[in-house]
């Protein structure tokens, strides 16, 4: 089997879910994003990237995307969101949110998705812990979802389709899910 070190991080990297308060450093941030950056995309890099770090508006997100899962049909996002001590940025110190241009002449779900990837893979070879965040966007269909767009900066028109958290991991241990048998055809 052939084993070098993107292999060796790919298989490496699990969403964390517990983080030191301490901010990651500024050169540690820019080489997440410019592996973001670089990722393949079908929209001639139609996304935008927004980087937060402000500790009070990463707690009023967790808030106001709670406050909008509590009216959600499904369930299991319902209890989540009612779970009062439940924190759905688990503590880290950065949030990056990646939207794409709604007018881009291809749809920007795949090319934001494969940036949120890199920025995730990025952050594991520098040893960061990250954690891909759907639940967060759920901030954007509460009440206070237009003024945070606002407050955030979103360019108009973009919509945010991924985001990540990151930071220093807190637990050296986390658990690897064996991965499924039977998931792969080979037609030769
Ligand atoms: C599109 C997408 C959205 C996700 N949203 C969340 C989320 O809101 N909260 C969370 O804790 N994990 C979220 N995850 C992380 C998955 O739960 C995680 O990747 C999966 O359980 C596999 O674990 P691993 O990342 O450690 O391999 C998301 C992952 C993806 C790909």
């Amino acid at each position: 089997m052939i084993v070098n070190e993107t292999l060796k991080i790919i298989k490496q990297r699990r969403s964390i879910r517990s983080y030191k308060d301490e901010q990651i450093k500024e050169e540690e941030l820019q080489a997440v994003l410019e592996a973001g950056l670089y990722a393949p995309n079908a929209g001639d890099q139609a996304w935008h990237f927004t980087v937060i770090q402000n500790k009070e508006l990463l707690g009023r997100l967790n808030l106001a995307a709670k406050e909008a899962a509590k009216q959600l049909d499904i369930e299991f996002l319902r209890e989540i969101a009612n779970n009062e001590k439940y924190n759905c940025l688990y503590g880290a110190p950065t949030l990056i949110i990646v939207s794409g241009n709604e007018q881009a002449p291809v749809p920007l779900e795949a090319d934001c998705a494969a940036a949120t990837q890199n920025l995730l893979l990025a952050a594991e070879s520098i040893g960061l812990g990250s954690c891909w965040i759907f639940f967060v966007l759920l901030a954007f269909n509460s009440p206070q979802g237009s003024e945070l767009r606002k407050e955030l900066k979103i360019p108009e028109g973009y919509k945010p389709y991924d985001s990540a958290v990151f930071g220093y991991k807190k637990d050296a241990v986390v658990n690897v899910p064996e991965r499924k048998p039977n998931l792969i055809t080979y037609i030769k």
